[in-house]
């Protein structure tokens, strides 16, 4: 088969030169490569909704996947469905569970939880999401993360803090999107798979 000039090639030819030069750049601007498929994503459509308890089995199991695989999140044993049913049935109308669907199957959830039972912490709110691996970076963490600052605000919190373990910079980076600023490092507070943990604190405040 004889090779076509550039001009002749159809799109997707086009596409794919593309895409091998563009592949290239990142390898060779880089220290580390970088997984192809972790750059290009096409967003998807997410439908954001009040938890229910039919979606127990998916949130516990998108959340033991980052216990046991990550420092995301400093929790470092599994949870049961009994206990995320409790978890999520305990929360009163304050602090709710939003989880986010792609053609009915939930992909990530979020929480609003209080960060402390004392009461001058009532207008006070903790932010946390996950998504499902295999399924982040297509929107599904900032849909998530839009709707739990949106009920925060009209339930009359005044700020938000979100607790991310240092190098964590998807988390930053979308938390800050949203108007959130580091406030300061907690260091050393975490320790888990045997390597002590710095906490950045950031905090989005409601005008
Ligand atoms: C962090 C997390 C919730 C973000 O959700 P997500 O669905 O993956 O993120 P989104 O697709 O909504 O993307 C949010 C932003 O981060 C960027 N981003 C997401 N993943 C990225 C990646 N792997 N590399 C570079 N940028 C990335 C997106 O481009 C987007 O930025 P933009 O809107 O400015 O373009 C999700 O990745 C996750 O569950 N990670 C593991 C658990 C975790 O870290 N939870 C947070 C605990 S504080």
């Amino acid at each position: 088969m004889t090779r076509g000039t550039f001009s002749e090639m159809t799109d997707k030819g086009r596409f794919e030169c593309c895409l091998g030069r563009f592949t290239r750049f990142l390898y060779s601007n880089s220290q580390k490569p970088i997984k192809f498929s972790s750059i290009i994503k096409s967003k998807m459509k997410v439908k954001i909704r009040k938890a229910r308890l039919s979606d127990v089995q998916a949130i516990t199991d998108i959340y033991n996947q980052v216990i046991l695989t990550s420092t995301a999140t400093f929790d470092t044993e599994p949870k049961t469905i009994e206990e995320r049913r409790r978890w999520l049935t305990s929360r009163g109308r304050r602090f709710p569970v939003f989880v986010g669907e792609v053609d009915g199957e939930v992909m990530g959830w979020g929480a609003l939880s209080p960060i402390s039972e004392r009461g001058a912490y009532f207008k006070t709110a903790e932010v946390s999401v996950y998504v499902k691996e295999g399924f982040r970076n297509r929107g599904v963490g900032r849909s998530i993360l839009q709707k739990l600052i949106e009920f925060a605000r009209e339930a009359n919190f005044h700020t938000l803090i979100a607790q991310v373990v240092k190098g964590n910079e998807v988390s930053v980076h979308l938390l800050e999107s949203f108007g959130f600023k580091k406030v300061g490092t907690l260091r050393e507070i975490g320790y888990k798979f045997e390597k002590y943990l710095d906490v950045e604190v950031l905090q989005l405040i409601f005008d």
